[in-house]
């Protein structure tokens, strides 16, 4: 089985398979896109020999990994039948790609979030978009990020609770870019499948967000509306993760929540 020689094409590479693995020692990693997208750019950095085992994005979202030279212009319904075959000889693995679109008006300022991004600054597969630093004049690229959303199988929203909800670019943002028959409605099924996540942090203490509290309810009650907004997209939601007390929690803590995040987002790349 030979997936470039049988797919023919640019392929300049003529090994098969388990030959390149064998030659490069290394492991074998493939993402293909979920939709049937156009199937192209895919490339090694063995080449270059920079990482053996190493994963190569294109912008289209499709992975490839130590082994191969370029190898381009295939749909995915080319390429899928192939897959088992090489799942079962070289130990293929799907590897996920997230996007982390943080909002904050002030990184610079930050006590947490900037920690928190740092730490999850570099995961391969990861990638991270300050809005606030790119459309700081609210002028979203609507195209750019659309084409962003649609490259990544995993979205995290991270941003710090403001009155309850989020910062005004983030909800700007979902305004423009998550529109009708892009995100929803009978043509917007760019988003079906994919997985969203919220990051936030909260001044209030965890106690504050109770039926006891000043601030009455979990803060996950007030983060229904993105759970709903997933929902009517077709996404699958996942649990927030969430960081209390911002005032006043210690660096120690800020770091095991750090951490935690940074396990979090590499457990993403790595999900089946
Ligand atoms: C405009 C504004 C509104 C805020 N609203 C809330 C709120 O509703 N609930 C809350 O717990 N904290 C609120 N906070 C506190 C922020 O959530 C907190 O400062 C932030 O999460 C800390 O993150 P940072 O250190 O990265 O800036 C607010 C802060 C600002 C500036």
């Amino acid at each position: 089985m030979c997936w470039p020689c049988d797919l023919n094409t640019e392929a300049t590479t003529q090994r098969c398979v388990t030959d390149k693995l064998q030659a490069i020692g290394g492991r074998f990693l493939a993402k293909v896109w979920p939709d049937d997208r156009l199937y192209t750019d895919i490339y090694s950095s063995v080449d270059d020999n920079r990482k053996v085992g190493a994963i190569t994005r294109s912008q289209y979202g499709v992975v490839v990994f130590a082994g191969w030279t370029r190898y381009a212009g295939h749909r995915e319904s080319d390429v899928k039948p192939h897959l088992p075959a090489i799942n079962d000889q070289a130990g293929f693995l799907t590897v996920k790609n997230v996007l982390v679109v943080l909002s904050h008006p002030n990184l610079e300022k930050s006590k947490v979030n900037k920690v928190l991004t740092d730490g999850i600054t570099g995961i391969d597969g990861v990638t991270i978009k300050d809005i606030y630093a790119e459309y700081g004049d609210f002028a979203i690229d609507v195209e750019r990020e659309q084409r962003d959303l649609t490259a990544h199988d995993i979205v995290v929203l991270q941003f710090p609770l403001y009155w309850y909800s989020c910062p005004a670019l983030l909800k700007e943002w979902l305004d423009k870019v998550m529109v009708r028959n892009f995100a929803y409605g009978k043509h917007g099924k760019a988003l079906v499948d994919k997985k969203l996540m919220l990051a936030v942090t909260a001044g209030g203490p965890e106690e504050t967000y109770r039926a006891t509290g000043s601030n009455e309810y979990p803060v996950e009650e007030f983060l229904k509306v993105f759970e709903l907004t997933a929902k009517f997209c077709s996404m699958s939601y996942d649990k927030p993760l969430i960081l209390h007390n911002t005032y006043r929690i210690t660096d120690e803590d800020i770091a095991a929540h750090s951490n935690h995040y940074r396990d979090l987002l590499s457990t993403y790349v790595a999900s089946e």
